[in-house]
């Protein structure tokens, strides 16, 4: 496949040499006359000047932000607690499908049920050309390895997190050693402070080893930082439409053994789920890139892609479950540091019998992702997930025409009897609106 560059054209506008020097403001200026952006579209990017201050200290050559709507599924029962998720997405029935599915569950089944197996973040020092009996070396050196991190782990360890251990091997098909060290990072992903005691280790390493470090970098997998949520709920509940409960829970069951069979279908199911962690990652300032990669890995991990779901019936119960890495933080990075983020949490964690964590936050992620995926197969195996996307679709139609606040509701009606979806009939359709108001 050829890709052919191809000269400017006369016209094309260019950015000036200097561009990424220039402050947001400048830079705004520029691209405003440059390409001849709409009052909207400056607006919308810029919806005020702190938070163009607030992009130019988070990136290199801001010009502005990118709104995505914020919204909450409310009241899911997460271990008994009425939850209330906050979740930044632009798909528009995310957050409406995550809400039918935990309220279903809530009040047919109980809510869900969730687990974690800690907070232990892992980073790899990949070390080429050591002598023989390294990892005899490295196993003897592990009291002082740790003695180097003291001063580095210790507000984790204050907090009951910091040093969990050390373990080495080499990688057979390329001859790499490589060296894992495990931390307890509590609250915060965690990232910054594994890579700073990696880094740390790299010249004992060397000297412990007699080889050269390559790298020494967090792994994203987060193998040690798993969280699972789980729920069950009797058939007769999931009745829909023309199929009753029991019928049900055997297609969700049988989509489930789809995407379990099946490759294709298995990254379908799983963008399903993602629709609603990613969400809350976003919406709470968490790096989604992260706990991406790692949830695809996981669903990888025994060589073949697969749903990363569960269920079965059991005792005239459907029952479903769904574990994966999830490495979030509550503290850390952009977390809490951009006011959304903060505004986020304070949604999650509104039950003040609820300390904020990592753990929780995981957790609800969890559940969040297991409710998402139940929603988006239950509507698979029955009317099928056109039906409520055009409801939605129409009220994004109505925007686009130019209707605004109790209009828009009026104009997608109009647009959902008519079923008329383009924005010619759309506009029409407001025309007639605002003549008979
Ligand atoms: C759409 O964003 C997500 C779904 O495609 C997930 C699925 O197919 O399971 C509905």
């Amino acid at each position: 496949m050829a890709d052919t560059a191809h000269p400017l054209q006369e016209d094309t506008p260019v950015l000036p040499s200097s561009f990424r020097k220039l402050s947001p403001r400048e830079k705004r200026r520029i691209l405003e006359s440059l390409l001849e952006l709409s009052p909207q579209e400056m607006q919308a990017s810029a919806p005020a000047e702190e938070m163009v201050d607030l992009a130019d200290v988070m990136v290199e050559s801001a010009v502005g932000v990118m709104p995505v709507p914020l919204g909450i599924a409310t009241g899911i029962r997460i271990d008994g607690i009425r939850t209330n998720i906050p979740m930044a997405v632009e798909e528009p029935s995310v957050v409406a499908a995550a809400t039918f599915a935990g309220q279903l569950i809530s009040r047919g089944g109980g809510g869900f049920e969730t687990a974690g197996t800690g907070q232990v973040m892992t980073a790899q020092i990949a070390i080429d050309d050591t002598g023989p009996g390294a990892v005899e070396a490295v196993q003897k050196a592990e009291r002082d390895l740790h003695r180097e991190l003291t001063g580095i782990l210790q507000p984790m360890t204050a907090r009951g997190g910091g040093y969990r251990g050390i373990e080495a091997t080499v990688l057979p098909d390329s001859g790499l050693f490589v060296v894992y060290l495990h931390v307890d990072t509590c609250d915060a992903m965690g990232a910054n402070l594994i890579n700073t005691a990696a880094e740390a280790l790299r010249s004992p390493l060397e000297r412990i080893t007699g080889g050269t470090v390559l790298m020494a970098i967090l792994t994203n997998g987060a193998p040690r930082r798993r969280s699972r949520a789980s729920f069950s709920i009797p058939v007769e509940k999931l009745a829909r439409g023309t199929y009753d409960g029991p019928t049900m829970a055997k297609r969700i069951v049988r989509a489930n053994e789809f995407a379990h069979t099946d490759r294709l279908r298995a990254v379908t199911h799983n963008k399903g789920i993602m629709n609603g962690i990613t969400a809350l990652a976003t919406a709470t300032g968490n790096d989604t890139r992260a706990i991406e990669a790692a949830v695809h890995a996981w669903a990888a991990r025994d060589g073949e892609y697969r749903a990363l779901t569960d269920y079965r019936v059991q005792d005239g119960c459907l029952e479903g479950s769904l574990e994966l890495p999830l490495a979030m933080g509550t503290v850390g990075g952009a977390v809490g540091f951009h006011p959304v983020s903060s505004f986020a949490l304070k949604v999650l964690f509104m039950d003040s019998s609820v300390e904020p964590s990592a753990s929780r936050l995981q957790r609800v992620a969890a559940a969040l992702g297991l409710a998402q995926n139940f929603a988006a197969i239950s509507a698979l195996v029955s009317e099928g997930i056109q039906h409520g996307h055009m409801r939605r679709h129409a009220r994004r139609l109505a925007w686009k025409a130019g209707a605004r606040h109790q209009e828009i509701q009026d104009l997608a009606d109009r647009i959902w009897n008519a079923g008329k979806f383009n924005l010619e009939a759309a506009q029409t359709l407001l025309a007639t609106l605002r003549r008979e108001s």
